[in-house]
């Protein structure tokens, strides 16, 4: 998730883009870079780290001139450095990216056999050197860009420029968003709104599939097949800071709301759809090397604990392998029987958890096979790995983590299923049904987020509350135990998470009409034994919300609230019944008043042991 800023009009624009990356640097900041036409040509500067490094190398070598390009990159392919950062140059021509090329394997081996050198490790170079031999084969920008993405599969925005058409600046967009802004005698874009706010208010969105001129005069659109585009602008009303948040009250609602895109890009370009098989290149570990793995160790903090709670279910049941779970602060004062033949999963967001960092060192030292699992490329956990996984979330500014969590389960689907299909023991229909279903969980978390009013109405009714207790079982149990920490890290009411088989042996004794008691139970084989304990904790007069699967009339019928879930694969149903929890988490704690985004006491990345 990178942003990109754009612009041709009369003014000098370097300043302008800068301060439009500023605005875009909650989108991912590991390095940046701006291209600036300066009338004879096309000038690029870039550096590594926050945009004030950007900054420092523009007042030793300021770009004059318009049209101009710039951004801010989140690293995906390639890690942070000054040669991966963006604009990314191929003779004439400029180029910014934001998004994944799936097929960038096999249009970068095309392109060097063509005798191509390339100068970075990112996909992006690939759509610059693709644009550029259109060029030279005598296209004009515009068709050159509309040919070059014609090959291209994946999701992206592009700002394209051109030294020997000093007047435009061609933009592009599949799946990942660009607006164009109308100014007077000039014309921006970016990768987001709030980049340009303050120099128009007039916007036009572009949508999938669609390219567009910008010149001084203003913007014509067409789709990549060449149709005629009419689109009125919309005049934005949003001030500066509801814009950074794209409308949303606080980052965790759209950062819950970003889920199902955040899944699609988790799985983007890793899932081979005609043999149901993952991607090998994909994955962090050889295929030769997974066949040879004993067991399956997860280590891990926090809500990345939780998603490996359920990533011990998912490796058991579609690899076959043994598969254990423990929290990185226990491992490191443990003597842990671990080495060769496993293989140590580091969860991580952030990649930096000093815990998780130590607990890999000594499995490492043991001899284990290390599989960084993080979102933050070349972060110090991936760096410590033999190999990582990394999941496309984009940058989680939430303190209190929600798209990462649910993007480490779909990686951890990948995984399992990787490992199923190499030891030979995972068939491949029934890698068809977790991966299809898997490419419509998306779509049903999207259904589930459209009942996000239906959410604020339960949490007003149980606002009040001073404890929670939350149950599920199977691989309902992680998710209950992450619903019970969403709810105490940003509302402050004590919550408990517990395995619904084990609420005889402790948690029942605190229940009375007081005490919520939210109930996991999609339906699936631990459904009925999930049903006792709901009709047990009624006996003794709890406040009842269950989370059940849609046609479920049994619960209906015992349960004070119910919220209904789509059906979806019952090993998948983590995806969808985690957002109704943290759905309920945020609106209690917004209702409360609380500090949402950054929760007292608490930090994103945990560098202290
Ligand atoms: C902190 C964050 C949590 C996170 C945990 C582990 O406590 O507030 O949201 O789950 O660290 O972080 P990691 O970056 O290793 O996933």
């Amino acid at each position: 998730m990178c942003g990109i800023v754009g612009y041709v009009g009369p003014k000098s624009c370097g300043d302008l883009l800068v301060d439009g990356l500023r605005r875009l640097e909650y989108r991912g900041y590991d390095s940046a870079g701006l291209a600036v036409h300066d009338g004879k040509e096309i000038r690029v500067v870039r550096s590594v780290g926050k945009l004030g490094n950007l900054v420092s190398a523009l007042k030793e070598r300021p770009l004059a001139g318009a049209p101009g390009i710039g951004h801010t990159r989140w690293a995906t392919h390639g890690r942070p450095s000054e040669t991966n950062a963006h604009p990314h140059v191929a003779g004439g021509i400029a180029l910014v990216h934001n998004g994944i090329i799936e097929n960038h394997l096999h249009l970068k081996r095309q392109l060097m056999e063509q005798g191509v050198k390339f100068s970075s490790d990112t996909d992006t170079e690939i759509v610059a050197h693709l644009v550029e031999r259109e060029v030279r084969a005598g296209h004009k920008l515009l068709e050159a860009v509309r040919r070059a993405l014609a090959v291209v599969e994946g999701a992206y925005a592009v700002a394209v420029l051109h030294k020997d058409e000093p007047d435009r600046i061609v933009i592009a967009k599949n799946a990942s968003p660009l607006v164009i802004g109308l100014g007077e005698g000039e014309t921006y874009c970016a990768s987001d709104i709030p980049a340009i706010l303050p120099y128009t208010r007039t916007m036009v969105l572009l949508e999938e599939g669609e390219i567009a001129l910008l010149t001084a005069g203003g913007v014509e659109i067409t789709t990549l097949k060449g149709e005629r585009v009419d689109r009125k602008p919309k005049t934005i009303t949003w001030n500066a800071a509801q814009a950074e948040k794209s409308g949303y009250k606080h980052f965790m609602l759209k950062e819950i709301h970003e889920q199902p895109r955040a899944i699609e890009d988790t799985m983007r370009g890793r899932i081979d759809l005609e043999k149901w098989d993952i991607i090998d290149s994909e994955i962090g570990i050889d295929a030769a090397a997974a066949a040879d793995v004993k067991r399956v160790y997860f280590i891990a903090c926090g809500t990345s604990f939780h998603a490996s709670l359920f990533g011990r279910y998912l490796v058991e049941s579609l690899s076959g392998l043994p598969a254990t779970c423990e929290l990185a602060s226990e491992l490191v004062v443990r003597d842990p029987v671990v080495g060769p033949g496993d293989l140590v999963v580091a969860v991580s967001q952030s990649g930096e958890t000093i815990d998780t960092l130590a607990a890999l060192k000594a499995a490492k030292d043991r001899g284990a096979r290390i599989l960084a699992l993080a979102n933050v490329l070349d972060s110090a956990i991936p760096r410590a790995a033999h190999g990582s996984l990394y999941t496309h979330a984009g940058p989680e500014i939430g303190v209190a983590s929600t798209k990462c969590f649910t993007a480490q389960l779909a990686a951890m689907v990948l995984l399992a299923v990787y490992l199923g299909r190499r030891r030979n023991v995972l068939s491949t229909d029934r890698a068809r049904e977790v991966l299809q279903g898997m490419l419509e969980v998306p779509h049903r978390m999207r259904d589930v987020l459209s009942q996000d009013d239906s959410l604020r109405d339960l949490a007003r009714k149980f606002q009040h509350a001073k404890s929670f207790l939350f149950l599920g079982r199977g691989v309902s149990f992680p998710i209950a135990v992450e619903g019970a920490l969403k709810l105490k890290e940003i509302s402050y009411i004590h919550a408990e998470g517990y395995a619904a088989g084990e609420m005889k042996h402790g948690p029942i004794a605190l229940i009375d009409e007081n005490m919520p008691v939210v109930v996991v139970m999609p339906r699936d084989r631990t459904y009925e034994k999930t049903l006792s304990n709901l009709q047990e904790v009624k006996a003794r007069e709890g406040r009842t919300l269950a989370l059940a699967t849609r046609g479920d009339a049994e619960v209906g019928a015992i349960a004070d609230h119910v919220f209904y879930l789509p059906k979806v694969d019952a090993m998948l149903t983590p995806f969808i019944t985690s957002l109704p929890l943290q759905l309920l988490a945020y609106y209690v704690a917004d209702f409360k008043g609380t500090d949402v985004d950054q929760p007292r006491n608490l930090a994103k990345t945990v560098t202290v042991e």
